[in-house]
C-alpha cells in the first residue's frame, strides 16, 4: 500500500523537518500535500526533488490523505484535525491540543508504541521535552523502577517557532551593534510582557497554570506519566519540573535526578544500559571532557546521556544530563516514527466507531 500523506505547518521550524525526515523515511509516499496559513500559499518546497506548492490548509485540503503530520500549533490542530478524521485520514500531531485525551495514544516509539493499536484518528506525540527525557529513562525504569523524577530544563529557542527564533538572533545582533532592542514574542506570543532572550535566561515557557507552575511543566509531568505509566498507575511515580528558555538555537538539555525503586543500581550498570538502548548515545567521560551538548547534538536524531553519577547522600538516586535536537528528536523523527510503527502495524485507517 502507497500512502497520500499531508504535512500541516509544512513551512514551520519542525514542518521543515518533517518534510526531510519524511523523505529519509521507508515509508511509500504515494502523493504529498504540504499545508500552511494563507500566508504561504503558492510558495513551493521540495519533496525528493519534487517542487510542491504549499496550500492553504482547510478541512477539504484533508480528502484522499491517508496520513496527516502536523505541526501548526494548537488552536490550528484543534480545528483541523478532527476535521481530517471525519475525511478518513490518520493524525500524527506534534502540539498539546490531544496529547492528554483518554482516547489519544501519546507516544515514544520504542517506549509505548504498543498503545498505537488504540488509536480513534488522531495519535499525540508528545512535548520535546518529555520526549528526550522519558526515552532516556526508560530503560532505566524497565531495570530498576523509577520512583522520583526531578528534572530543569535548558530550552532551546527553536522550540518555540520560527518567529521566535528570528528574534533571539536579531537581538543578538542589536546587542553586538550597541543598539535597543525589542521583544515581541518570548517568552511566548500570548504573554502580557515580553523579555528579550539574548544574554538572558526565562524561567517561563508557555503560560502560568494557578498553581505557580508554567504549562510546560504541567506537560513534563503529566505526560511523562501516561507514557511510562499509561496513567494507571500515575500515583507510583513522582515528577517535578522546571522550565528554563536558553538562548541556544537547537538543542534542548536537561539535568535529570532520578530515584530508583532498586537501590542496588550502579552509576557502572546505569551506563551499560544507556550504551544498549537503540537511539541512546552515552558521552560521559569527565576525564577527557566528554559530555552532551547542543552544539553536538543539533541536526542528529540520538539523544546523548552523560554526566551520570550517583546522589552521595540518598541511596539510588541519580543525576544525568541529557540533550537532544528538539526539532528533530522532540518533535520531527518521533512523529515520522510513529509513523512507521503505525504503516508496520497497518493501522492507517480510522476506526469505524471514532
Ligand atoms: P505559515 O508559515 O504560513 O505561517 P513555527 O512553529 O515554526 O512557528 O511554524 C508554524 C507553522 O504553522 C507554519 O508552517 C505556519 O504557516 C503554520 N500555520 C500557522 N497558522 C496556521 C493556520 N491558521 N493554518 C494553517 N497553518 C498555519
Amino acid at each position: 500500500r502507497k500512502y497520500t500523506v499531508a504535512i500541516l505547518g509544512a513551512t514551520g521550524a519542525v514542518g521543515q523537518r518533517l518534510i526531510s525526515e519524511l523523505e529519509k523515511s521507508k515509508i511509500p509516499v504515494k502523493q504529498i500535500k504540504l499545508l500552511a496559513s494563507k500566508r504561504s500559499a503558492g510558495k513551493k518546497l521540495k519533496f525528493k526533488n519534487q517542487a510542491i506548492t504549499v496550500e492553504e490548509a482547510q478541512p477539504d485540503s484533508f480528502k484522499g490523505v491517508d496520513l496527516v503530520l502536523s505541526s501548526a500549533g494548537g488552536a490550528v490542530s484543534q480545528k483541523l484535525l478532527p476535521e481530517a478524521v471525519k475525511r478518513g485520514a490518520v493524525c500524527v500531531d506534534n502540539t498539546s491540543a490531544f496529547r492528554m485525551a483518554d482516547d489519544v495514544p501519546l507516544i515514544v516509539p520504542g517506549v509505548n508504541d504498543d498503545q498505537l493499536i488504540n488509536h480513534h484518528g488522531i495519535i499525540a506525540n508528545p512535548n520535546c521535552s518529555t520526549i528526550q527525557m522519558v526515552a532516556a529513562l526508560y530503560p532505566l525504569h524497565v531495570k530498576w523502577g523509577i520512583k522520583q523524577i526531578v528534572v530543569s530544563t535548558y530550552q532551546a529557542v527553536s522550540g518555540a517557532g520560527k518567529a521566535a527564533w528570528a528574534e533571539l538572533l536579531q537581538q543578538a545582533q542589536d546587542r553586538l551593534n550597541n543598539q535597543k532592542t525589542a521583544a515581541k514574542i518570548l517568552p511566548t506570543a500570548s504573554a502580557k510582557k515580553h523579555y528579550p532572550l539574548a544574554f538572558n535566561l526565562l524561567p517561563q515557557i508557555d503560560v502560568f497554570e494557578d498553581d505557580g507552575y508554567t504549562h510546560e511543566e504541567w506537560k513534563m509531568i503529566h505526560e511523562t506519566k501516561k507514557i511510562l505509566f499509561n496513567d494507571q498507575d500515575s500515583k507510583k511515580i513522582k515528577v517535578t519540573a522546571t522550565c528554563v528558555r536558553v538562548p541556544v538555537e537547537i538543542g534542548h538539555g536537561e539535568t535529570v535526578y532520578f530515584v530508583l525503586q532498586d537501590e542496588t543500581a550502579t552509576t557502572a550498570a546505569i551506563k551499560q544500559e544507556i550504551v544498549k538502548a537503540p537511539g541512546l548515545v552515552l558521552q560521559d567521560d569527565p576525564e577527557n571532557q566528554i559530555y552532551p551538548q547542543p552544539l553536538l547534538a543539533a541536526g542528529k536524531k540520538e539523544i546523548f546521556v552523560g554526566r551520570i553519577r550517583p546522589d552521595q547522600e540518598n541511596p539510588g538516586a541519580f543525576n544525568m544530563w541529557v540533550v537532544a535536537d528538539n526539532l528533530l528528536r522532540g518533535a520531527a523523527s518521533n512523529t515520522v516514527e510513529i509513523a512507521e510503527c503505525l504503516v508496520r502495524d497497518n493501522l492507517v485507517r480510522v476506526p469505524k466507531n471514532s
